[in-house]
């Protein structure tokens, strides 16, 4: 299993996003009030940049920047058009002060 180092903790506070690159794969981490989440930066409508555009703290959505589709950053659930299919997400860990996304 294939896991990248995002970054130190203390560097993504609450409310931060940060993409890092694998390879061909580009992930968001998101800090939403403590917790993380690693979404593919990658929309499922028609490939847009997910992670580039807006996103809702409160709500825990990001918005498409190309067509303005809502993704659940928790599940990478499609919850509005015109996206339909859900986003990749990953597992995120905390491992001696630094933030670790597993790639599956
Ligand atoms: S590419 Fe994301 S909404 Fe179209």
């Amino acid at each position: 299993m294939a896991e990248i180092v995002v970054c130190a903790l203390e560097d993504l506070p609450p409310g931060e996003v940060r993409i890092v690159h694998a390879g061909e794969i580009s992930v968001g981490v998101y800090n939403l009030g403590g917790e993380l989440f690693a979404l593919e930066d990658r929309c499922s409508h028609d490939d847009g940049p997910l992670c580039e555009g807006d996103f809702d703290l409160d709500e825990g959505y990001a918005v498409c920047p190309r067509h303005g589709a809502r993704i659940d950053i928790r599940s990478g659930r499609a919850l509005t058009l015109p996206a339909v299919m859900p986003v990749e997400t990953f597992r995120v860990r905390v491992d001696d002060g630094l933030i670790k996304v597993e790639l599956a």
